[in-house]
């Protein structure tokens, strides 16, 4: 081979090397531009993953919380419920117990005219019974001339076995 021949060999080697390189040079910054958008592709994703994620959380939380707090006041409600059911059936106890003592005369369904004389006391208004009995006890009381038989029945009762008495002669039907 002459020189010239070996020089041109040379140059389109040079070039084509050169190109080569300059080639993968601008694959090389595609390839980082690429991986560059792929990794804040990712990030972006895990960001939103995550915002996701907590968002998820706090809602359960605040459901959990709602619910808990709904449970709280649905079993506060029922307790006090009970306890108040608790308390009028107490105090119907109460009441039936003290009406022991009346049933000989009145009936045990407070329907009978006790000895043929009193009016039914069954279903009256809680009201006119408290009242009725307290005139009774006072002695202010004598509708059919029979004021002082019923005084001794009821003396000794305190206000509150009244009020319980009178609500279980209404609650009679
Ligand atoms: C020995 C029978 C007898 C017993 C026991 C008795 N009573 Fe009477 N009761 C009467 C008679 C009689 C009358 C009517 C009295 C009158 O003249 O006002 C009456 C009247 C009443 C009245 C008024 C009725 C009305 O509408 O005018 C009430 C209320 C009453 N009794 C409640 C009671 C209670 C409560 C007891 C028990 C703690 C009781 N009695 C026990 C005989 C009895």
């Amino acid at each position: 081979m002459n020189k010239r021949i070996i020089f041109s060999v040379a140059t389109i080697a040079v070039l084509t090397f050169s190109g080569c390189s300059n080639n993968s040079k601008e694959e090389s910054s595609k390839n980082a531009v690429t991986k560059a958008a792929e990794a804040t592709k990712e990030t972006t994703s895990e960001v939103a993953n995550k915002a996701k994620d907590v968002a998820s959380k706090t809602t359960e939380a605040v459901k959990e919380t709602v619910n808990k707090a709904t449970k709280t006041a649905k079993e506060t409600t029922s307790e006090v419920a009970n306890k108040a059911k608790e308390a009028t059936n107490n105090n119907n106890e109460k009441g039936k117990k003290a009406f022991n003592k009346c049933v000989g005369c009145h009936g045990t369904d407070g329907k009978t005219k006790a000895l043929g004389k009193s009016k039914i006391i069954a279903g009256q208004a809680v009201a006119d019974l408290e009242k009725k009995i307290n005139e009774y006890k006072a002695g202010t009381r004598n509708s059919a001339g029979m004021g002082q038989l019923m005084q001794g029945q009821v003396k000794d009762l305190s206000d509150e076995d009244i009020k319980a008495i009178a609500e279980y002669i209404s609650s009679l039907k």
